[in-house]
């Protein structure tokens, strides 16, 4: 693994328009992917996971803040440098039968990246296609197949062989287990890493599924409200969880079993989810949080290092630090 970051994002914020009010899906979001690293991204449904996951690639524009990427900033790039770009950035969704074109062969639905970008002769594409899907443990005997002809498995294969086409360097994964079965998941969290390993990939590798995020993580992060509220190496966020959140998560998630939390969005712990609308001053966490304190009500806490490149926004640990 290389220390050489990646993808840098400062202070990222993006909201929505919900009637008349405004969502605030992400706010002021900083982190950093190193080459060759996956950054595990958790947090219970409505979190901002996927917004951020967009932000990140710069299929959507952050109200404030910058993403860059090798350097180049998304967010500033003419439409010709974001076009370039989007080479080394890719996504895998979690329904890859709706992001597959059904009408079209696998082997059409592979070459569609390469074919957008102007890539290869016909033949160079089609010897690019089948070395991708041996990549991703299918045959050339698939690229005839129509998607329905193929598992859930193979399908999430296919996908991944179709982000990979334009050799990128960081692939977001969106909750890309949920639909499989136990046993498929743990092969695609295999190929995964071994992609990682041998193509020097790096992810935001977002799901609720707290061992997969381990397995594949070097580092974590934990978002809510919006807010990254917590990141750390993942030993040492497994181990030492500071924030309250990140603790009552991960109880939560442990309580569940592992096909049903794989499965399931994460709306478990007690309390309700504060309205996106009407979010609490102070901290976001303090209506829910056991250790709430008079502060917490009123002012933000801000993210900062509590431990060896351990980051959270907690006055509580602040105090005790
Ligand atoms: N295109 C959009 N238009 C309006 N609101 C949106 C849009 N995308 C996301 N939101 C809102 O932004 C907030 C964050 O959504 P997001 O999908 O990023 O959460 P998430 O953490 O990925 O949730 P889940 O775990 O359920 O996938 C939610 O309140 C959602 O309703
Ligand atoms: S800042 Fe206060 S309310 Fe927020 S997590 Fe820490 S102790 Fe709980
Ligand atoms: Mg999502």
């Amino acid at each position: 693994m290389s220390d050489r970051p990646f993808l840098q994002i400062q202070q990222i914020s993006k909201s929505f328009a919900l009637g008349k009010a405004r969502i605030d899906a992400v706010r002021a979001v900083s982190m950093t992917i190193a080459e060759g690293e996956t950054f595990g991204l958790v947090g219970e449904s409505g979190s901002g996971k996927s917004t951020l996951g967009r932000l990140a690639i710069g299929l959507m524009k952050p109200d404030a803040g910058s993403v860059r990427a090798s350097g180049v900033d998304l967010v500033t790039a003419s439409p010709a440098k974001l076009r370039e770009m989007r080479k080394s950035l890719q996504i895998v969704f979690q329904d890859a039968q709706s992001a597959l074109n059904g009408r079209v062969s696998v082997a059409s639905n592979i070459m569609e990246p390469l074919v957008i970008h102007n890539q290869g002769t016909p033949s160079e594409r089609l010897r690019r296609i089948g070395g991708l899907l041996e990549r991703v443990g299918l045959t050339a005997a698939h690229g005839p197949a129509m998607p329905d002809e193929l598992s859930g498995g193979q399908l999430q294969r296919v996908m991944i062989a179709r982000a990979l086409a334009l050799g990128p360097k960081l692939l977001v994964c969106d909750e890309i287990l949920s639909a499989l079965d136990l046993s498929v998941q743990a092969q695609v969290l295999s190929l995964l890493e071994d992609l990682r390993l041998t193509e020097h990939l790096a992810y935001l590798f977002i799901s609720h599924n707290l061992s997969a995020v381990s397995y594949l993580s070097q580092v974590i992060g934990v978002m809510y409200l919006g807010e990254l509220v917590e990141w750390a190496p993942t030993k040492s966020l497994l181990e030492k969880p500071g924030h309250p959140y990140t603790k009552a998560l991960f109880d939560s998630i442990l309580d569940v079993p592992e096909s049903k939390a794989a499965r399931k969005p994460l709306t478990i712990l007690p309390g309700d989810i504060p309205s996106v609308i009407d979010r609490p001053k102070g901290c976001p966490f303090h209506t829910r949080c056991p250790l709430t304190m008079d502060i917490c009500r009123t002012v933000p806490p801000q993210l900062v290092q509590v431990g060896e490149h351990h980051h959270a926004a907690c006055h509580a640990i602040h105090a005790a630090g």
